[in-house]
């Protein structure tokens, strides 16, 4: 912690902090409730190392020079430390703000809160950095929320964290809301997870097509989710969208499938790019597991639906690299399923990739297989006019996935086991 900016600012805070023993909470919670000026929507994003640094994201209702955060580690005596808030620009009536913690020890509780430079101070939340080691964790995977979202998308999204206490990271494939720029919508998606969940674990999240307005990304979009910077850079809307970020034994890769909405001249060139990234990407990855998210499927369930494009960039890539999870949306049904060619004798097993098309929230369309069949592919499962919620769990060589409604009914299920000889995907429904 000893490299994070300390401000002369706060010594009252850091005295506060000094003195106080291991195991004990350092810094009382304050008694005041949210003032009408306190941060809100305050957030955790992805680095791309969790072990040692942290995105967080916040607004104020006004222009606050003196925005910053105060971070303490849970246990320990340490002093209370500092970091600066850069400006990162502004919506209608709000101004948003990023601060990067940098230097944290892994696998460490910290408890921070934001302090602007007028009014009241944010509540104290906490998080904890991951593991630089293996350890096993649970994430969740959520398809489009995106409409009627507190009454209609909330339930699940309370359902997933009821269900799955420990997720340390939240996936979402995008359509996270409907209308790119609706502020009230985007407060519905905040709200569903609450506070306490927004700022408390990373939310990894792709763009979806309703992420997009007139070809531009939301400008919503980069306040809230700066991305971990380590993504192509170059071409449009890459450097907010597309990025990896490693968490205990795995990669999570984010692409943007948004070739119809963003402003592309060259769709083509634009996919290759990524897929110049996503090969450098994986080839150069020391994690045993790999998850890749994306909005639109390379096998779609909807009638008529097909986005060939992609297809042809990214499938070959996925395949040869065997990565283990596809995480998509966009159909608005659910479906999971594999090449074709990685059946084994088994049927209920296979090996390779395993697509994955999700929906959260309420609206739904039909689903067919044809799109998969007649691209070499199958959908083991095809649900329709069905909200779900996934859980997976990742434990050393084994990964078990499951998706459930929020009333608990398993739609889903299978588990990845890997050793010396390779891979296996089994069926558990
Ligand atoms: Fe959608
Ligand atoms: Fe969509």
């Amino acid at each position: 912690m000893s490299v994070l900016r300390h401000s002369t600012a706060h010594r009252s805070l850091t005295l506060l902090a000094l003195g106080t023993l291991a195991a004990a909470p350092v810094v009382a919670l304050p008694s005041t409730a949210w003032a009408q000026t306190a941060p809100e929507r305050v957030l955790l994003s992805p680095t791309d190392d969790l072990a040692t640094s942290q995105h967080v994201t916040w607004r104020t209702e006004g222009l606050d020079e003196g925005s910053h955060l105060e971070v303490i580690p849970v246990r320990g005596a340490y002093a209370t430390t500092s970091v600066s808030a850069e400006h990162t620009g502004g919506t209608a009536g709000h101004q948003y703000y990023r601060a990067t913690l940098t230097d944290l020890e892994p696998d460490t509780e910290y408890r921070y809160r934001v302090v602007p430079g007028e009014g009241a101070a944010g509540r104290w939340q906490s998080f904890t950095t991951a593991d630089s080691e293996a350890v096993p964790f649970d994430f969740l995977y959520f398809g489009d929320i995106q409409n009627d979202i507190t009454r209609g998308a909330a339930p699940v999204v309370r359902s997933a964290l009821e269900a799955s206490p420990d997720a340390e990271l939240a996936v979402h494939a995008g359509d996270l809301i409907d209308h790119a720029n609706n502020d009230s919508q985007w407060g519905e998606w905040y709200d569903a997870f609450g506070a306490r969940t927004t700022g408390s674990i990373n939310h990894v999240a792709a763009p979806g097509n309703h992420e997009y307005a007139s070809n531009a990304l939301s400008g919503h979009w980069a306040l809230q989710f700066p991305g971990a910077g380590n993504g192509p850079q170059e071409g449009v809307d890459l450097a907010e969208t597309v990025y990896s970020t490693d968490y205990q034994g795995v990669r999570f890769i984010n692409l943007s499938s948004n070739y119809r909405d963003a402003d592309v001249d060259d769709v083509d060139a634009w996919l290759e790019l990524q897929n110049d990234w996503l090969v450098d990407t994986l080839e150069d990855n020391p994690n045993e597991w790999t998850v890749v998210t994306f909005h639109h499927p390379l096998f779609s369930n909807s009638p008529g639906r097909d986005n060939a494009p992609l297809r042809e960039a990214w499938l070959d890539t996925l395949e040869e690299y065997d990565v283990d999870l596809v995480l998509q949306g966009h159909d608005h049904s659910y479906s999971r399923g594999n090449l074709v060619e990685n059946r084994t004798e088994d049927p209920d097993a296979h090996t390779g990739p395993v697509y994955v098309v999700a929906v959260t929230g309420p609206k739904m369309y039909q689903a067919t297989d044809q799109n998969w069949t007649s691209n070499g592919a199958e959908a083991r499962v095809q649900v329709t006019d069905t909200q779900t919620f996934q859980s997976v769990s990742v434990d050393g060589s084994a990964l078990e996935y499951v998706s459930t409604t929020a009333d608990g009914a398993v739609v889903d299920a299978f588990t990845i086991d890997k050793d010396e000889d390779g891979k296996l995907v089994t069926d558990q429904y």
